[in-house]
């Protein structure tokens, strides 16, 4: 996937080389080595290789804070070539004050992708959940001014650097009953969702701008709404690019394959680019034994990231977080890598999707 007018990114083989060595240099890796039973002793590629063969990005939402840990930066340097602040980029995070900018742990997931010729993906410019306190005290003509100078201050900032942006997240009600009643309708009007959209094309044109949403993954009552908002918005010529559909999914219950793929077709068909924005997938509620929970969730994500790789306007594939230790799910075991850092049979299950097995 290039981002809008970017050419393949000047790569420092050696930087992402001299990551990779660390873990070996200190003695540990966490580099899956014994193959999965159907590939007699080949050698897995990372999941990054794996979707750029099938033209997918494939990344994970990490912590500028975790970073610096030896065996969470040699994972995330080698498995993936698309990150996502898991929350640095978020307006409170920002801005913690009015006029107070703290771009660094942003600035340093920036600088850590750019280590390894990865990409970055913005988020979230406007979300009800991560509105300044200091914001949500402001009158609706000094909010509108607020929201605006943060989203060009922020997508200026980053220009050339994140190649897309979550502009607007989570906008839609749950159950699909219209939009989500927020502080921003409630002091914008419905019309904010395209003021934020066209102030971060404004901001930086080459960057692919995404609507990003929960619960709206299969064919549904709130998929419909998400449908519609998208296609309403960029017949009024709103610059919207593309939909995240998170997939925060359940392996005990979830979507269709049949229904994921429609939604992701009829999306596509609107002209957009679809992403997996934010994949975990829950097993605690799953019957059976510690094996069972383990097996229905590498089908889950097997299955899941299947359905991205079949779709051609589905261009990437981001993890909400990688492993275990680290996921806002506390208390489930959502991701592919358990809290020792090693991978699971879901990692094998992502891996089997990218490469057609
Ligand atoms: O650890 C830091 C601390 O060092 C720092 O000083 C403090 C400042 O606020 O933040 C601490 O980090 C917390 C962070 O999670 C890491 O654990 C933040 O307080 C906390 O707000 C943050 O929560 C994040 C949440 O969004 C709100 O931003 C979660 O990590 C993150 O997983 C969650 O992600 C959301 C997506 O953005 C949107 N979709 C749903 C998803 C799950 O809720």
């Amino acid at each position: 996937m290039r981002p809008r007018g970017q050419s393949a990114p000047f790569l420092p083989a050696l930087a992402g080389l001299i990551l990779l060595m660390v873990p070996i240099a200190c003695g540990g890796s966490t580099r899956p080595t014994t193959p999965t039973p159907d590939v007699p002793g080949g050698d897995l590629p990372p999941l990054a290789v794996a979707g750029r063969a099938v033209d997918k990005l494939i990344g994970a939402a990490v912590q500028a804070a975790l970073l610096n840990d030896t065996r969470y930066g040699a994972v995330a340097a080698r498995e993936f070539s698309y990150f996502t602040a898991e929350y640095e980029m978020k307006w409170n995070a920002l801005q913690p004050a009015p006029g107070v900018h703290d771009f660094s742990r942003g600035d340093a997931i920036v600088a850590f992708a750019d280590m390894q010729g990865a990409r970055v993906k913005g988020h979230a410019l406007v979300w009800h959940q991560s509105t300044p306190a200091w914001a949500e005290a402001l009158t609706p003509d000094q909010l509108r001014a607020a929201l605006t100078d943060h989203i060009r201050t922020t997508v200026e900032h980053y220009r050339g650097r994140v190649m897309a942006w979550d502009v607007v997240n989570e906008a839609i009600a749950d159950g699909g009953g219209g939009l989500r009643d927020t502080i921003y309708r409630q002091k914008l009007g419905d019309g904010y969702i395209a003021e934020a959209f066209r102030a971060a094309r404004a901001a930086d044109p080459g960057a692919l701008l995404f609507y990003n949403d929960y619960g709206g993954e299969g064919m549904n009552t709130k998929s419909n709404r998400i449908y519609d908002l998208v296609r309403d918005l960029r017949a009024q010529g709103v610059p919207v690019d593309g939909v995240g559909l998170q997939m925060h999914l359940s392996a005990n219950s979830r979507p269709s394959d049949a229904a994921i793929a429609a939604n992701m077709r009829r999306l596509a068909d609107l002209g957009l680019r679809v992403n997996i924005s934010e994949m975990d997938v829950k097993i605690n509620d799953v019957p059976g034994g510690p094996a069972a929970r383990l097996d229905a969730q590498r089908a889950t994500y097997r299955d899941v990231v299947r359905l991205c790789v079949t779709e051609p306007r589905c261009d990437a594939v981001t993890f909400w977080g990688f492993t275990d230790a680290h996921t806002w799910l506390t208390g489930d075991s959502p991701l592919l890598y358990d809290s020792s850092y090693q991978p699971k049979p879901a990692y094998f299950g992502v891996l089997d999707a990218l490469m057609g097995r």
